[in-house]
């Protein structure tokens, strides 16, 4: 038995996407356009939000680091639509981080959008799914919080928070019959990964990033993991002694 709802069918289906504008989150607004849903997409860049909305959009761009936002958002979207069907929270940053390089200003601006976000998000929007008694939230953390990883450094570990959150969310909310997902990318070609200067293993485009989501709600998997080449991999190695993965970690990565 699948661990949440299939979605097979996103014909009028309610879906924000927060974190819209580019990337994975523009990919998915697109093929999920496509498929009938109606779409509200948030973002920080209205300009980027409206060149993918087509007329039945909802565009609402706000900054998700900002809490007072995200419950003005959810307010704005419930008044307009009553229910929402889906919140997928795409928004997220990376910087490539050494032990030695880390300071407290670029610690917070990476927590404050990778994992306050997600806690703003579930503040603001839970109590809303909770009237519905329906619906879900997906958010988005990343392979690369499966372990300590090289240059992962804050990055990392506000991806392994989100996995713990979404499994949290997911005890408290199921029950209720919400939908709880946690999306786990490993490397897809955006600007988000523009700036690394290795050969990323296994690599795929936002739009194969979007089909292995949408594939992912269709079996009503909790864990979309994807490419499964690589993710599999990663999981497996996380299930290792320490000493194997910090062997693993130096040999793949030579850092
Ligand atoms: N690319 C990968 O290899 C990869 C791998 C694993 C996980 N992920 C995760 O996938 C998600 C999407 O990443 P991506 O690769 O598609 O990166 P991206 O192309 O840089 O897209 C990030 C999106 O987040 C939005 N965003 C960033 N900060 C925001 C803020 N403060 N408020 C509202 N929106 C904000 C951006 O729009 P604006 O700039 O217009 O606000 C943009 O639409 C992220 O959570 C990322 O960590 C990516």
């Amino acid at each position: 038995m699948s661990l949440n709802p299939r979605i097979t069918h996103w014909q009028d289906k309610r879906v924000w996407l927060i974190g819209a504008g580019h990337g994975i989150g523009a990919a998915l607004a697109r093929r999920l356009q496509s498929a009938g849903a109606a779409l509200a997409l948030s973002g920080r860049n209205p300009q980027a939000l409206e060149a993918i909305a087509s007329a039945r959009c909802v565009v609402l761009p706000f900054d998700a680091t900002d809490a007072a936002a995200w419950q003005h958002a959810c307010d704005t979207l419930s008044t307009r639509w009553g229910n929402i069907d889906l919140i997928i929270l795409l928004a997220g940053d990376y910087q490539a981080l050494r032990a030695w390089e880390l300071t407290p200003d670029v610690a917070r601006r990476l927590t404050d959008i990778n994992l306050m976000a997600p806690f703003y998000a579930v503040a603001a929007c839970v109590p809303q799914l909770m009237r519905q008694k329906s619906g879900g939230i997906a958010l988005v953390a990343s392979v690369a919080g499966a372990g300590g990883m090289p240059n992962a450094l804050v990055y990392g570990a506000t991806k392994a928070a989100v996995n713990h959150l979404a499994q949290t969310l997911y005890l408290d909310l199921a029950p209720h019959g919400i939908g709880v997902w946690v999306i786990n990318p490993g490397f897809v070609k955006t600007r988000l990964t523009a700036g690394n200067d290795f050969a990323m293993p296994a690599l795929i485009s936002p739009e194969q990033a979007a089909d292995e989501i949408i594939a992912g709600f269709a079996r009503g998997d909790f864990d979309i993991h994807f490419p499964k080449r690589f993710t599999r991999w990663i999981k497996l190695a996380a299930l290792l002694p320490y000493r194997c993965w910090f062997y693993l970690m130096h040999k793949v990565t030579g850092l």
